[in-house]
Order: C-alpha cells, then sequence, then structure tokens
C-alpha cells in the first residue's frame, strides 16, 4: 500500500497527490511513469511521474478527473493509501547534449512537460517554455515553469491568460524570427502534438512527443498501447512514451483514443461512492 502524504487540487479537474513511494523515487527519471490501481477492483493508469524526492522518497503524480478512476482517485486525502503503484516504467526522455530546447505544454500535458523542461534545465539547457491552456482558471505549474525557463511564454484560447493564441502560433512566430532549438519536446493532447509537428516539420527541427495511450500492464505485453511510427508497430509503455513527432501516425493514434470516450464519460457521471 502507497500512502498519500500531500494532495493539492491545482485546478478544478487537476489534482497532484505526492505518494510514499521510495523505491520508485530512487530509480524515476523524466519522462518515465507509473501504473496505479487505487483500489481492488480499479482499472490500471498510467500516469507520469511528475515530480520525486529521492530524499523524502517521495513520488508526484498530477491527474485530470476524466473518468470513474480518476474521479475515484480524486477523492482519496492525505492518510490514505493507493493500492498499486507500480514503477518507474518507461524510458526516460534523452536530454543529454541538449542545448536549447522548446518544451511545449498543452493542458494537463504540462505536468508531463514539467519534469522534462526541469531536467533540461538541471543539465544545462537553454529551455524555452511555451504552455497552453483554455482559459486562467485551468492554469498549473507557472511558477515551476518559470523557474526552470530563460523564456516563458504562456497561451490560451480566450486570451484570460498570457496571450491570446494557440501553442502553435507562438512556436511559428519564435521559430519565423530566427529562433533556432535542437529540438522541440511537446506533450498535450494529440491534436496540439500533430499540429506542433506540422509546424517544426516546416522549419526542420526534430520533435519528440510523448504518447499516452490506453494502457493495461505497462510491460509490453498486452498490445493495448500499440502506435504506428515510421511505419512500424511500436508499444508506447516500453518503446516510449516519447517518440519521433514527424513519424507518428497521429490519425490513427486519435481515432483509437475516441474509442472509449463515450464509456469514460458514462462511468465518470455514475454515483461512484
Ligand atoms: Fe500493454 Fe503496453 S500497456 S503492451
Amino acid at each position: 500500500m502507497f500512502n498519500i502524504v500531500a494532495r493539492e487540487e491545482l485546478n478544478p479537474t487537476v489534482t497532484k497527490l505526492v505518494v510514499d513511494a521510495p523505491f520508485i523515487a530512487k530509480k524515476a527519471k523524466a519522462g518515465q511513469f507509473v501504473i496505479i490501481r487505487s483500489h481492488e477492483l480499479g482499472e490500471r493508469m498510467p500516469l507520469t511521474i511528475a515530480d520525486y524526492d529521492r530524499e523524502a522518497g517521495t513520488v508526484t503524480i498530477i491527474f485530470q478527473i476524466v473518468g470513474k478512476s480518476t474521479k475515484i482517485l480524486n477523492g482519496l486525502n492525505v492518510g490514505d493509501e493507493i493500492l498499486d503503484f507500480v514503477g518507474p516504467l518507461g524510458v526516460p526522455s534523452h536530454i543529454e547534449g541538449l542545448k536549447r530546447v522548446c518544451v511545449i505544454g498543452g493542458g494537463v500535458g504540462c505536468a508531463i512537460a514539467y519534469p522534462t523542461a526541469k531536467a533540461l534545465h538541471d543539465n544545462g539547457a537553454e529551455v524555452t517554455v511555451i504552455s497552453g491552456f483554455r482559459n486562467k482558471d485551468l492554469v498549473i505549474l507557472e511558477d515551476e515553469f518559470k523557474a526552470v525557463s530563460k523564456n516563458m511564454y504562456m497561451m490560451s484560447d480566450d486570451g484570460s491568460a498570457g496571450e491570446k493564441g494557440l501553442v502553435t502560433n507562438k512556436l511559428e512566430e519564435l521559430l519565423l524570427a530566427g529562433e533556432t532549438f535542437d529540438e522541440v519536446i511537446a506533450i498535450g493532447p494529440l491534436i496540439m502534438m500533430k499540429f506542433v509537428c506540422a509546424v517544426t516539420k516546416k522549419y526542420d527541427v526534430k520533435t519528440v512527443v510523448s504518447m499516452n495511450p490506453i494502457m493495461i500492464d505497462g510491460t509490453g505485453m498486452c498490445g493495448c498501447c500499440r502506435l504506428t511510427v515510421g511505419g512500424e508497430m511500436k508499444f508506447a509503455c516500453v518503446d516510449g512514451p516519447d517518440f519521433d513527432g514527424h513519424l507518428v501516425d497521429f490519425d490513427e493514434a486519435i481515432s483509437r483514443s475516441r474509442q472509449y470516450m463515450k464509456f469514460e464519460a458514462q462511468a465518470r457521471d455514475e454515483d461512484c461512492n
């Protein structure tokens, strides 16, 4: 059992939990994830490690309330326990040798983008962050990103936070103005990552995306997390979650991600007490 030692609501639909998990904290690296099950009959959920503290032995996860399982998880408080908390899983983000990087986070994807931005910063890279939200009420991790970036731009759909517009508008503005990056790292909704890749392809900038498909075992056995990358089948849990964005078949990934949306919404709206 894994004890929850801190809990914070970052916005009305996004919650941060700090969990006592010393063995995972010891080995965790940016870009990796855990699979959790909050109770015996609970669904297995992959959640990216948003932060870790090796000394305190804690791992931080940040999640959005999407379906029944995340609703149940959101109901847990400090002192409550999570039944299974398995990891670290997946290949850590590649950060070595990168000097100038643009990290783009969309919505709750910022929770995944932050540890990567922090790891790059700690490794001496000059980090530009572009974060995007629907509106000011959904903004998360603003101070955290500022602390690890040289330049930080925030975009919102309605202009209530930062500038009005999409992350791709800001990215293209920077590239048009002659900004250069060794790599762009984009993490957020599939549609956002698809269009970030369309922009960077035009400017020939290497782009890495973090894919977060449905997962069951997280060890390459079930095939549930399969994606097509460069015409080959890859498993996000063991080959990723980071992939070359210019090679990912986003249309296929988007169509697969929509398969269970109706069931997720139904389950979330049921009384799950
Ligand atoms: Fe089963 Fe990746 S989650 S193969």
